[in-house]
């Protein structure tokens, strides 16, 4: 089988290495780590132009301008959902009516356009205060605060335009919902849903989860609080409902439905809806799922998935070496040192993200996040040991990295019971 994969960050590296074993890979436009792969190569064909058997679409953008629209019309599976149900991460507006309709629990919200609709709103609220762009901002778009006059200056900001462009325009105010976060990586072929194992990202900047919100600076699974139950009660009360609700608008969702979530004092509720693999949760979660993946992708694609994957029982952690500058700012050209001494550490893949490559071959910052490190472990803990030992090995100007990925992980025992993932019928 010949697999595309379309996107040129770490999450698509972690996916060309997961997919080698068993297909034939090509991704595009793809990165200088990912050329050097085995089995994996790169090209800068447009994915409509790829021969392939299934194409698996990175990031969101392609999806919500209806990438995979196109490559369906044209005969090829894809993994990824159409631009109908892509706006589930396009708008988040439109994501949280259509929850509310399907009775999901979520964060009380309102949608605005104008500055003294956002004033009365959040002045009804207790704190913290959650601002963000409707429209895509990768991440970057959302402030959390304690302060009220925080708040209303940042929607202020946007709602003018001043911050993130038009994709400002309109602003989703939300209560600030306080918890354990918990990202949960469904499969979904339209009707049937299968979750991969749980992980947890680390979104602010610095250690302590302090700082300016990013992509995500580092993420680890298996997460001890995503308990069974707390699986079956995100699928039966949050992804169920969400596929049905899409189903009932004949949106036939064929793709990976990232749930975003708060584990509060009243239960799990969701924050928000990615519309693809997480980034960096994938490098997490691929390593730890079992057999043939490109079989499994392809079998969501085609409208027919049987069920989980198999997970292994290792622990899985990544690390994010960012740049000088990131997340608003990043600065780019320094040369990267020491990638290869950090990927001859045991149970370690170094993934590029932000990189290229000059013709002497040296290997320079090219983006915000520039390599994740991603390590492998009989425990959290020897995971974390290996991925201490290559991001030590691993060193340009400005590198900026958080030192306490996994690490504040709950003293809570219990780990991923034997029923592991689910599988549920969506249709009502
Ligand atoms: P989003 O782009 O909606 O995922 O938001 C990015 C990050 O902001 C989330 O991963 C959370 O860390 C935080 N966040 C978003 N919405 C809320 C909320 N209602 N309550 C608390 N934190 C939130
Ligand atoms: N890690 C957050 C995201 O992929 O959006």
């Amino acid at each position: 089988m010949r697999v595309c994969v379309v996107g040129s960050g770490a999450r698509e590296h972690a996916l060309a290495c997961a997919l080698a074993p068993t297909a034939d890979v090509v991704v595009t436009p793809g990165n200088p780590g990912i050329a050097l792969e085995p089995g994996v190569e790169v090209t800068a064909m447009a994915p409509e132009q790829v021969a392939a058997d299934l194409v698996v679409v990175g990031p969101e953008a392609p999806l919500v301008g209806g990438l995979a629209d196109r490559l369906r019309a044209a005969g090829t599976p894809v993994l990824g959902p159409g631009a109908d149900g892509a706006r589930l991460e396009g708008s988040k507006a439109f994501m949280k009516r259509l929850v509310a309709d399907a009775g999901v629990p979520t964060a009380r919200w309102a949608s605005v356009e104008r500055i003294d609709e956002a004033r009365a709103f959040l002045r009804r609220l207790p704190g913290p205060y959650v601002v963000k762009t409707d429209g895509l901002a990768s991440g970057k778009g959302v402030l959390v605060t304690d302060g009220l006059a925080e708040a209303e200056a940042d929607a202020a900001a946007k709602l003018a335009g001043r911050s993130f462009g038009d994709a400002g325009r309109r602003v989703v105010l939300e209560e600030g919902l306080v918890g354990e976060e918990l990202s949960l990586l469904v499969l979904c072929d339209g009707e049937r849903v299968a979750a991969l194992p749980a992980a947890q990202d680390h979104k602010r900047l610095l250690d302590g989860d302090t700082g300016p919100n990013t992509g995500g600076m580092g993420a680890f699974s298996p997460v001890p609080s995503a308990t069974p139950e707390v699986v079956e009660e995100v699928m039966a009360r949050i992804v169920v409902p969400t596929v049905a609700e899409l189903a009932r608008r004949h949106v036939d969702y064929r793709g990976v439905l990232y749930a975003g979530l708060m584990l509060t004092s009243d239960g799990p509720k969701l924050i928000e809806y990615n519309v693809r693999f997480g980034d960096p949760e994938a490098e997490v979660v691929l390593p730890r799922c079992r057999g043939d993946l490109a079989a499994l992708l392809l079998a969501v694609a085609d409208g027919r998935l049987e069920g989980p994957p198999g997970v292994s029982a290792d622990a899985s952690v990544a690390v994010v070496c960012a740049a000088r500058g990131y997340p608003h700012a990043p600065e780019t050209g320094a040369r990267v040192e020491g990638l290869a001494e950090a990927a001859a550490v045991d149970g370690v893949r170094v993934l590029h993200a932000g990189t290229r490559l000059d013709a002497d071959g040296t290997v320079r910052v090219a983006g915000g996040r520039v390599v994740v490190v991603q390590a492998v472990g009989a425990s959290l803990e020897a995971a974390c040991a290996r991925a201490d030992e290559a991001v030590g090995a691993i060193h340009f100007d400005g590198m900026q990295v958080r030192h306490d990925i996994a690490r504040r992980v709950p003293a809570r025992a219990a780990a991923e019971g034997p029923g592991g993932p689910l599988v549920r019928e969506a249709r009502r």
